[in-house]
Order: structure tokens, then sequence, then C-alpha cells
């Protein structure tokens, strides 16, 4: 018994430090590190459990979670051929159900349509279409293939802007290269119509690439940045009629500037990008109407009755997807189209998203 807990402390230490790029492993090594991540990512926050200490102390919590069970494998008696029979059932259920999440659901995007109220929006802009897209997640496992039909979706919206609040990629900044490659066929009606704002995975793994690459694929970045779109169907940096796109930077890895970004901003109805929806809670006390996030990715995997375990937020499922009411103004949450960490989505189809301008008290109806 306790050469075999060693040896699985071995191994699970292994995979812990193991490097981040080898997608595989890291997967692996989420599932077994799973009891663990969730624990110790409640109590002590995502971001510290996704560094090297932090996995490593997963890791021992995971197998203090499981001793009993070893315990029990090591100890019990010899298991019947029911038990057999059973655990190789669940052990086939789930590779199953893994197959269909990484295979067909994973690939299969949902367009969520909604028609947005917004007070005080000039009548000129009433009709404007906003395709709203997030954590694409370009990487070893979300392939330019597997995204292109988000990309022709979002098209076939006809959207005048399209707003994409970062996570563009996955395990390295070179991936920003067929990020700015999609984000190229994008089909925007007005000149310059894809604004971007950054998340979590874009400092992570290489910026630099996406400051040089996005711009150059006709992005237009909103990092602590605001654009008003007039009634004449432009953009500007500034007026006193229309409709402000503002976006922030992260909240996990860059530096969002509330205050400084919405505090000066004339008195029109504000759609602000931030990549994390935990934003909301923090207030500056500036006007805003409508936040639109991603990042939590609808937790990826939703269970019966247990809901979705593992959701990076620190306000639990609040901020899963969907509409949120948060303290001060309401947050729409994009269950995004693509994955991270695991390759599969299960109940959490991935969404592109259409808001349909209109005039009137602040809400959203499904259309
Ligand atoms: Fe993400």
């Amino acid at each position: 018994m306790r050469g075999r807990v060693w040896g699985l402390t071995f191994v699970g230490l292994l995979i812990c430090l193991s490097h981040p790029r080898i997608v595989e492993i890291k997967a692996i090594g989420v599932l077994l590190n799973g009891p663990g991540m969730m624990l110790v990512g409640s109590l002590l926050g995502t971001s510290f459990a996704r560094t090297v200490l932090g996995r490593v102390l997963c890791w021992l919590v995971t197998l203090i979670l499981l001793e009993p069970l070893l315990r029990w494998i090591s100890l019990g008696p010899k298991p019947g051929r029911r038990a057999i029979l059973l655990g190789g059932s669940a052990a086939l259920g789930g590779v199953a159900l893994g197959g269909y999440g990484g295979l067909v659901e994973r690939k299969h995007f949902v367009l969520e349509r909604f028609a947005l109220s917004l007070p005080d929006l000039p009548p000129e802009l009433e009709g404007v279409r906003v395709v709203l897209m997030a954590d694409w997640h370009c990487g070893p496992v979300c392939r330019p293939d597997d995204l292109l039909p988000a990309i022709r979706l979002a098209n076939s919206c006809k959207p005048d802007v399209i707003l994409v609040p970062g996570d563009f990629i996955s395990r390295s900044g070179d991936y920003f290269h067929e990020a700015a490659e999609l984000a190229s066929l994008l089909r925007p009606r007005l000149p310059q119509g894809v604004l971007i704002s950054w998340g979590n995975h874009d400092y992570w793994h290489g910026l630099e690439t996406g400051l040089a690459e996005m711009p150059r694929a006709g992005c237009q970045i909103l990092c602590n940045r605001s654009l008003l779109l007039t009634p004449r169907l432009e953009f500007s940096e500034s007026g006193s009629s229309g409709l402000w796109l503002c976006g922030l930077d992260d909240l996990w890895a860059g530096q969002p500037d509330l205050a400084g970004t919405l505090g000066q901003l004339s008195d029109c109805p504000r759609l602000v990008m931030s990549h994390n929806p935990d934003l909301a809670e923090e207030q500056s006390g500036a006007r805003v109407d409508l936040m639109v996030s991603g990042h939590t990715h609808g937790g990826q995997i939703r269970l019966p009755t247990l809901g979705t375990p593992v959701l990076p937020s620190r306000y639990g499922q609040k901020y899963a997807s969907g509409w949120v009411e948060a303290p001060h103004y309401p947050v729409y949450v994009t269950r995004g189209v693509g994955t991270s960490s695991l390759p599969i989505r299960l109940g959490v189809p991935p969404e592109v998203t259409l808001f349909v301008l209109r005039r009137g008290p602040r809400g959203l109806l499904r259309a």
C-alpha cells in the first residue's frame, strides 16, 4: 500500500510539474488533480491553483482525498464479476461521454439571438447588429478548421460590429498567427468593426505577437479604451450622441482601469467588454448599460444536479453564462467558442451571440 501511494505521488508530481504545452499530459493532470483543484481553487483561488506550488498542493490534497479509495483497492476483497462488469460499463460510458464532448458538442456552435434594449440609444442606431464571440483559444486543441464554422456563423448574422473580449489563444503566443488569420475572415459591415480586448490566456502565453498580428488582421484593440459609434455609423474618439463601445483590460493578468476608461465619457449608453465577468463586482461609479464577458466558458461541463463543477470565478456559479444581475449593472456572459484545460464540452455548447439593438428600458429579449 505504502509503495503504491509513493508511486502515485511521484507520478502525480511529475504530471503537476510537466510542461503546460504538452496538452495530453496537462489534460491527464487536470483529470487526476480534479478533486484537489476544486478544493484548493475554491479556497485559495483558481489563479493560485494554476501555479506550480498550487498544482503540487492540489495533487497532495487529491491524494489525501483518494487515500481511502486506494486503501480499499489495495486491501479490500477481490472484485467479483458483477463489480468488474459495472466498473467496465462505467469506464466505457465515461469514454463515450468524453468522445461525444470532444468530437461532437465541442464543435456544435449555437447562435443565441437577442433584442437588446438600451435607454437613450439614438434612433439611428436602432437595428444595429452586434455579434459577441469570446474565448477562441486557438491552440493545439482548437484548430482553425474547428473554429471556421463559428466565423461563418458570425458572418451569417450580417453584423455591423463584432466584439471579441479575449482569450484568442492557448499554450503559445505563436497561435496568434492563426487567431489573426481567422479574425481577417470576419466581415462586419463597418470598416474596422472587429473590436477586441485581451484575456488572461493572451497575457499568459505571449501578448507581443497579438499586439502586432491582430491590428494587421483589421481588429481595433480596446484595452482600457473606448470608441463612440455615432448616429452616422462611424467610430469616433469623442462626441455627445451615439453608443460607447468600451474595452477593459483583463482582471487576472492585466490592469483594468474602470475609472480611467469610463469616467470621462459623454453620457451616452455604454456596452463594456471585460474578458472576466468578476470585474462587474468592482465599481467605479461610472455608467455601464451592459458588460459583455466570456472567460468562464459556461463551465464547459454541466452535470445533472451538480451544475458546473469547475468555474474560474470567485463568485461560484453566479457568472457561469447568460444574463447576470451584478451589483450595479447587468452582465451578459457568453459560453465562448473554444475550450481550455479539458478539450470537451458537455451540456454547454459553444456560442456565438447576436444582439440587435433597440431603444427602450434596459433589457434583453430572446429574438
Ligand atoms: Fe477562456
